[in-house]
């Protein structure tokens, strides 16, 4: 029944097709999530056009089930919600069309969602169905560290009245930190999303055998007065940054490359996916027994090492923003935030310097619709409705 602070959401930015249901933004009733990555992973990353033809096959079925899983029917929505970007253009609309032909046809008002924000709420929902309903520490401000394949962002989330307000701290200035992940992971051999196969190979290397090192990134080089020719400087003013909170992966990439050349690991990473794939579709789950029997240790503690080397940067920029904007709040969201070694050095730091560290739910730190479900309840209370001609917006950005 309408009043019960039911919206369902629908996201479809990348290479996950989700549905879901949320009551004021702190009860999960229903996610769904249909994964396309048996298809992307046959070419090594998400092709868009394949993305967005999946999307159109998976949407339907997946509404439907979300809507079965919570025992629901439209009648009982009060409003429906979409990510809105940013993401890939093609899968972007689809869930907006979707989304807007479903409002036209239910008369139930349509909230816009930043994927980014979406990311962030994922950790807020958790907490709030931890305390069954509201949490008082949302009061606080807290940092945010969003850590995906296409990410690697710190904001600054304050609550201001019933929504949040976010200004970004620090980001990469290259390639986001899952990126890395799924790029080391491939020239290693292993499978897609590199993310999953990397964290379970590390547990059998030496982190410290090879002292990977990130330089600290000067001042001048962002604050010449003309922008570095970056992914970054194309999307966000980031001239106005901290360069102590600025934070670059490419470099680690190529650097695990060379290392791999150096050492001859190279010909021994196409026989181990030769070995592990055969020329056919790579597994879902990764096959750690298989990868380990065909991996000599030196690659395993390059792994290790590399692993190492990328939480530390994560954890050396996230702890000093949130002394230096006195956060004692860390919210860490988005895939990369999956990894196990990330959770555990996390943790550890935070215990040793009195700071709460909070990660999603597994199933909530990688994409799904119930984050962005959880993201509309604020700008549903204070009717921050989508226009009419909202459309997909690619590189939309979060916060000032
Ligand atoms: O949030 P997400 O599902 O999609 C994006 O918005 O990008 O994140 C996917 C990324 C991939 O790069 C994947 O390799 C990484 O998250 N990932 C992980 C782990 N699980 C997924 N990275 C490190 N360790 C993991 N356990
Ligand atoms: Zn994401």
């Amino acid at each position: 029944m309408p009043g019960s602070g039911l919206i369902l959401a629908i996201e479809s930015s990348c290479d996950e097709t989700a549905a879901a249901i949320v009551a004021r933004g702190s009860r999960s009733l229903a996610s769904v999530v249909a994964s396309q990555i048996d298809i992307h992973a046959q070419y090594g990353g998400v092709v868009p056009e394949l993305a967005s033809r999946e999307h159109l096959r998976a949407i339907v079925p997946v509404v439907r089930a979300a809507l079965a899983q919570a025992g629901a029917t439209l009648a009982d929505l009060d409003a429906l919600a979409v990510t809105s970007g940013p993401g890939l253009a093609g899968a972007l609309l689809v869930g907006i069309a979707y989304a807007k032909g479903l409002a036209f046809a239910t008369g139930l008002p349509l909230v816009a969602v930043n994927h980014l924000e979406g990311h962030i709420h994922a950790v807020l929902l958790n907490e709030r169905e931890a305390h069954e309903g509201h949490s008082d520490k949302e009061e606080e401000p807290a940092l945010a560290l969003v850590v995906s394949g296409g990410h690697t962002h710190l904001y600054l989330a304050s609550p201001v009245n019933e929504t949040w307000r976010y200004r970004l701290v620090g980001r990469t200035l290259d390639d986001a930190a899952g990126e890395a992940y799924d790029k080391v992971a491939k020239l290693l051999g292993l499978g897609y999303p590199g993310g999953p196969w990397i964290d379970a190979l590390a547990r059998h290397g030496n982190p410290h055998a090879v002292p990977f090192t990130f330089a600290q990134i000067k001042q001048k080089a962002h604050l010449a007065g003309r922008p570095p020719r970056t992914k970054a400087a194309r999307t966000a003013p980031i001239a106005s940054l901290d360069p102590h909170f600025l934070l670059s992966f490419s470099g680690i990439k190529t650097a695990v490359l060379r290392y791999a050349e150096l050492h001859g690991l190279r010909t021994a990473a196409e026989a181990r996916h030769k070995a592990l794939f055969g020329g056919a579709v790579a597994p879902a789950h990764p096959a750690i027994d298989d990868a380990l029997a065909v991996t000599n240790q030196q690659t395993l503690d390059l792994i290790a090492s590399f692993q190492h080397a990328v939480v530390g940067d994560l954890m050396k920029k996230t702890f000093t923003a949130a002394e230096s904007l006195g956060v004692r709040r860390i919210l860490i969201t988005g895939g990369v935030a999956a990894n196990s070694e990330l959770r555990a050095r996390f943790i550890a730091e935070a215990n040793r310097r009195r700071v709460h560290v909070l990660f999603p739910t597994l199933k909530l730190s990688t994409d799904n619709a119930a984050m962005i479900a959880a993201a509309a309840w604020p700008k549903f209370v204070a009717k921050e409705f989508a226009p009419p001609e909202l459309s997909a917006e690619p590189s939309l950005a979060l916060g000032i």
